[in-house]
């Protein structure tokens, strides 16, 4: 397929709608991991421009740092800690509409307001974990949690 994405201007849900069947496009008839995270950072990344978009993935008894676009990050996160590893230990997806007042969030990037977190399920298992960050406040809510559970949801799990 055309490795372009195409850009749709509109409604955050017309935007996510137009961009879930381009990464299943990206996905299609590939099995690596790292390939397809990435790819899913970086359609995430230019069609909303988020300040950092990226996977969580799980390591023994961590979160360790995965494809992502965006500015550097911290590297891993213990079960419960920050939004990512609460994410992770609470089994649910966490909107922070202000970071600020998320007891236990690691800032990686002082710019960061808001934040979604999303795990990555694997059957009953969760796996990872997707990270969305915000410069703006408030910037995430439940259309962002229904397009990004179903994003995750497209990932190939060998
Ligand atoms: N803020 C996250 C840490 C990861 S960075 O935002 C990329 C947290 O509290 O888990």
């Amino acid at each position: 397929m055309a490795e372009d994405l195409n850009i749709l201007k509109g409604t955050k849900a017309e935007q996510y709608a137009s961009l879930i069947p381009q990464i299943q496009g990206l996905l299609t008839g590939e099995d690596n991991l790292i390939a397809n995270l990435a790819n899913i950072s970086a359609a995430l990344k230019e069609q909303f421009n988020f300040w950092w978009v990226g996977f969580y993935w799980v390591r023994n008894d961590e979160l360790v740092l995965g494809p992502f676009q965006g500015p550097v990050a911290c590297t891993r996160i213990k079960k419960g800690r920050g939004v990512c590893g609460g994410a992770w230990s609470q089994g649910k997806t966490l909107v922070v509409p202000d970071v600020e007042k998320f007891p236990g969030h690691i800032a990686c990037s002082s710019a960061s307001k808001s934040e979604i977190v999303v795990p990555v399920y694997n059957g009953s298992e969760i796996v990872g974990v997707l990270d969305v960050d915000s410069e703006q406040l408030s910037m995430f809510d439940e259309t962002d949690q229904f397009y990004l559970e179903k994003i995750v949801g497209l990932i190939p799990h060998n």
